[in-house]
């Protein structure tokens, strides 16, 4: 098995001819808005949204199918030219034969580092290429070109990188019309596109944005000429891998400060032709950016244009990813723990692409879906919690008084956009995930009042639950839920949780199980929105339900609130017992008696509901739809084994069982009555047999989504129409699969839940299968390909269940608590297993000591020392927050905990 070699213990990896690998890409960006992909042979794009493109865009086929790319030409001369990249026709023709130049590639959070090595030409080049995270709109790269022969080379060095600078749109809708726009100049060390018009789907505007290529000798010295026009750098009948202008050395004839307009750009940059010494190195920084105005092109100059610059900054920027990553493991595994500090990064890599910029994902224009925006909150509260209560509390702000949420999310937080197209989607799993980060966030911190915090809901025509319009309501209203005095209103975060779970919990099909609507976590079960039914999540929803109860009862008991203020609208949802919730048409007319109420305002009247009736009538709730699922939903097939049902189609079919084609069993339904306690202890048992012989497939990493039901089933979704074992029909989907482990680690399973990681990790370090970088792919393909890399919620759930269920350190309403479940195998030589985290603002080392070496289940926490003191602790193995705090801020504490 072959895997990317870690270099240290902060996740630098070094993999040999990895442009032997197609479809791989790695993501540079920063914080300031600039999102690249690169490839081993500097393929890939460079953008800050949708409409500012500045290299074009690439979807995965492009990868291999491109020509367009980053590129640094040497000529030498009575040689002939090489490509420093390796995009030369002539070297891509060698790819394949013994004659293959060397490469190599070295990376790290944020930088890239290709070498090359080329024994036909007597060349070597090695390009370092990242994003500073500062506020600079750019990226660099450092190109070193060493005489590797025994003489004397003069060589002519050109960089050529393609300007696209224009909306992702026009790469097929008026492609030529829009380089018609194209204002290009020259200044004295590159060129500069500033397209005079916008071209896409916001209409035809004024342009803004400039782009550009610049560059300088590693001293900073000047180039001497340009060729910024695409047509003249290739030459008639030339093209990227075979520029006539490069092949042939021809002169570059446009000086500075030249105009040109109209035309497809390149930013094609001569140096002076200079003789390179056997041995010697050449150096030359390239900077591709964006500007507001010309003059944003010189700060680029004077800041990043010098190999000392280069250097200064990159250390800085390594140094800067690094400290955000303050998460990092210790177990016998080495090459896991490199690989989770890779997992520990993604959520700030999703921040920052969102959900559709890398080559991947091509199927949106940007920005992050609701279920995204609280999942990426789950790894913050690991890493940064700072920020996370006011990102929280934003965040509610787009949940609306009918139980649904706005779901264009803006760029700013708390940003939430009114869906001018009208297309009511709801998405029935939404109001679910708001709360599992609340709580967690609460177990955390122990700001048990954040519930008791006001915030407006999000108001727009959608009303009903996705069912019908709110024709009185105008975009002058505002996006803010108003009272009949037309005031904003605002309610208690605790009073958004309870109408997301309430509102839901009346929104029953024939079964009464939770409607599926427009999907479920699952996008692709988009086809069953009249009579479909997610058992699934109807079990995650009552294992919420009881949990706010419990959040209720420490507010009562431990802070003494017995009255909890509600908008009276709520009292409907609040009435009912079992004999009511027994009847599917009883239960939907309460659902719309409350939605009639607020269909364009509410009331604003608001009650003191007695706490004791509050937590009696949600709990009564959660009770009877966790019976009503074990009832009803535990199936058994004819092969003997036993599973619960997960879904019913829009036929109102049950789906899950004995099918004509095979047996029908989705992972999803297992996951959430599992981590709900839906699922007895003697259920778990049976569900993880029935995934074992029925999901379980090594080759691709483990737990697949679904068997095949061998089935277009245009009465659930399109996934049934993805073939078999891709994306949502049958893949190892991380996602899916992480959240399963993490139940099975939530009720005991411990060796099944190492199994399903262990097995996934496994599968994605094994790269001569996954292809790909070091990190958790989206899913797995039949192939055993990962796919969809990097931007994918299951990094954050992944670090939540290694923290907090495999090494159990977890916050107990603001304590620290430790549960660990790892298996004896984890333990390194020295009998230890540790992990360095953040926690109350305080950084902590946590090392496990198991000096007898015992298994999960036999041994138990014996002494806790902190920084060397013992620790006394009675019964609960908890260390209170005050004692946490005392610790000073700065250095890292070690919290020793002896297990036996
Ligand atoms: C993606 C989406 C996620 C959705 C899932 C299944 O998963 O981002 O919202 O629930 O597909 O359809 P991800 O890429 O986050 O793993």
């Amino acid at each position: 098995m072959a895997s990317c070699e870690f270099l240290n213990s902060k996740g630098t990896f070094r993999l040999k001819s990895p442009e032997n690998n197609s479809y791989m890409y790695f993501p540079l960006a920063n914080e300031a808005g600039v999102m690249s992909s690169i490839t081993p042979t500097l393929n890939g794009d460079c953008k800050m949204g949708q409409n500012t493109f500045l290299l074009a865009p690439v979807s995965s086929e492009e990868l291999h199918n491109n020509k367009s790319s980053r590129n640094f030409w040497v000529y030498i001369d009575g040689v002939g030219a090489w490509s420093a990249t390796g995009i030369s026709a002539a070297q891509q023709a060698e790819i394949f034969s013994q004659d293959k130049e060397e490469t190599q590639l070295e990376a790290g959070i944020m930088w890239h580092k290709a070498t090359r090595t080329s024994r036909k030409y007597g060349l070597k080049s090695e390009i370092i290429s990242f994003i500073p995270a500062t506020d600079d709109k750019v990226e660099l790269m450092k190109i070193t070109i060493t005489n590797i022969g025994n003489e004397p080379k003069k060589i002519t060095p050109t960089a050529a990188i393609p300007l696209y600078c224009r909306s992702a749109d026009n790469i097929r809708d008026h492609r030529h019309v829009t380089s018609l726009l194209h204002r290009i100049k020259t200044t004295e060390y590159g060129i500069i596109v500033n397209p005079t018009l916008t071209f896409d789907e916001r209409g035809h505007k004024k342009n803004t944005v400039f782009y550009g290529v610049l560059a300088a000798k590693g001293n900073g010295e000047k180039p001497v000429s340009f060729c910024p026009l695409v047509e003249d750098f290739i030459g008639e009948g030339g093209s990227f891998e075979n520029p006539k202008t490069i092949v042939l050395n021809e002169e570059f004839k446009i000086k500075s400060n030249d105009k040109l307009e109209g035309y497809e750009a390149i930013g094609a940059i001569r140096f002076e032709d200079e003789v390179i010494e056997a041995a010697e190195s050449k150096t030359y920084i390239v900077a591709i950016g964006f500007g507001d105005c010309k003059s944003d092109f010189d700060s680029i100059v004077n800041n990043d244009l010098k190999e000392t610059a280069f250097d200064n900054l990159m250390k800085e920027t390594e140094k800067y990813w690094d400290t955000k990553i303050n998460i990092s493991y210790e177990t016998k595994d080495k090459q896991f723990d490199n690989w989770m500090y890779w997992v520990n990064f993604q959520p700030m890599l999703r921040r920052i692409y969102g959900c559709s910029f890398l080559p991947h994902h091509d199927y949106g224009k940007g920005g992050r879906g609701w279920r995204d925006l609280w999942q990426d909150c789950l790894a913050l509260l690991a890493m940064d919690p700072s920020n996370v209560r006011g990102m929280l509390l934003d965040n509610f702000g787009g949940v609306r008084f009918d139980g649904t949420n706005a779901t264009i999310i803006g760029t700013k937080q708390g940003e939430f956009i009114a869906d001018r197209n009208n297309i009511t989607r709801v998405w029935m799993d939404h109001g679910a995930w708001p709360f599992l980060t609340t709580k967690l966030y609460i177990e955390q911190t122990g700001d048990i009042e954040f519930l008791l915090e006001k915030k407006s809901y999000f108001k727009d025509i959608q009303e009903g639950r996705g069912t019908e319009k709110d024709l009185l309501w105008n975009e002058k209203q505002g996006n803010q839920m108003l009272t009949d005095e037309e005031e904003e209103y605002k309610g208690t975060i605790l009073e958004h949780i309870l109408i997301q779970h309430l509102t839901a919990f009346y929104d029953v099909g024939e079964h009464n199980n939770l409607k599926l609507h427009g999907a479920d976590w699952n996008d692709g079960l988009d086809m069953a929105d009249e009579k479909g039914e997610s058992v699934a999540f109807s079990a995650l929803y009552s294992g919420n339900i009881s949990n706010i109860a419990e959040l209720l009862k420490y507010l009562r008991d431990k802070k003494n609130i017995k009255n909890v203020e509600l908008a009276e609208e709520l009292l409907v949802l609040l009435s009912g017992n079992d004999e009511l919730y027994d009847k599917v048409e009883v239960k939907r007319r309460v659902l719309k008696e409350y939605c009639s109420k607020c269909r364009h305002n509410i009331r604003g009247n608001v009650i003191g509901m007695d706490c004791n009736e509050l937590i009696s009538n949600i709990e009564g709730k959660a009770k009877w739809l966790k019976n009503h699922i074990q009832k009803n939903e535990w199936i058994c097939n004819k092969e003997g084994y036993s599973w619960y049902n997960g879904y019913y189609d829009n036929n109102a079919r049950r789906v899950e069982g004995d099918g004509e084609h095979g047996t029908r069993m989705m992972l999803t339904g297992q996951v959430f009555t599992i981590m709900s306690s839906t699922a007895t202890e003697e259920q778990v048992k049976s569900i993880v047999k029935a995934a074992d012989k029925y999901l379980y497939d090594k080759s691709i990493g483990g737990y697949r989504l679904n068997t095949n039901f061998n089935e277009v089933k245009t009465d659930l979704g399109r996934m049934f129409g993805f073939a078999y074992g891709h994306k949502e029909n049958g893949a190892v989907f991380s996602h899916m699969a992480i959240m399963y482990a993490n139940a099975l680690y939530q009720r005991g399973f411990v060796e099944e839940g190492f199994k399903v990681i262990d097995t996934l990790y496994n599968h994605c370090n094994n790269f001569d299968v996954s292809r790909i970088y070091p990190g958790v792919p989206e899913y797995i393909n039949q192939k055993g390909r990962g796919m969809y890399h990097y931007l994918t919620g299951s990094a954050s759930w992944l670090i939540l269940t290694v923290l907090s269920e495999m090494f159990g350190v977890k916050g107990e309403m603001g304590d620290l608590t430790f549960e660990p479940k790892l298996l004896e195998k984890q333990f390194n030589e020295e009998n230890k297993a540790a992990i360095d985290m953040i926690f109350a603002e305080r950084k902590l080392r946590i090392e496990y000591v198991n000096d007898n070496r015992k298994e999960y289940g036999n041994y138990s926490i014996n002494e806790i020392y902190i920084n060397g003191k013992k620790y006394k602790f009675n019964g609960k193995t908890t260390i209170s927050r005050a004692t946490i705090k005392e610790l000073e801020k700065v250095s890292k504490h070690i919290i020793k905990i002896i297990l036996n």
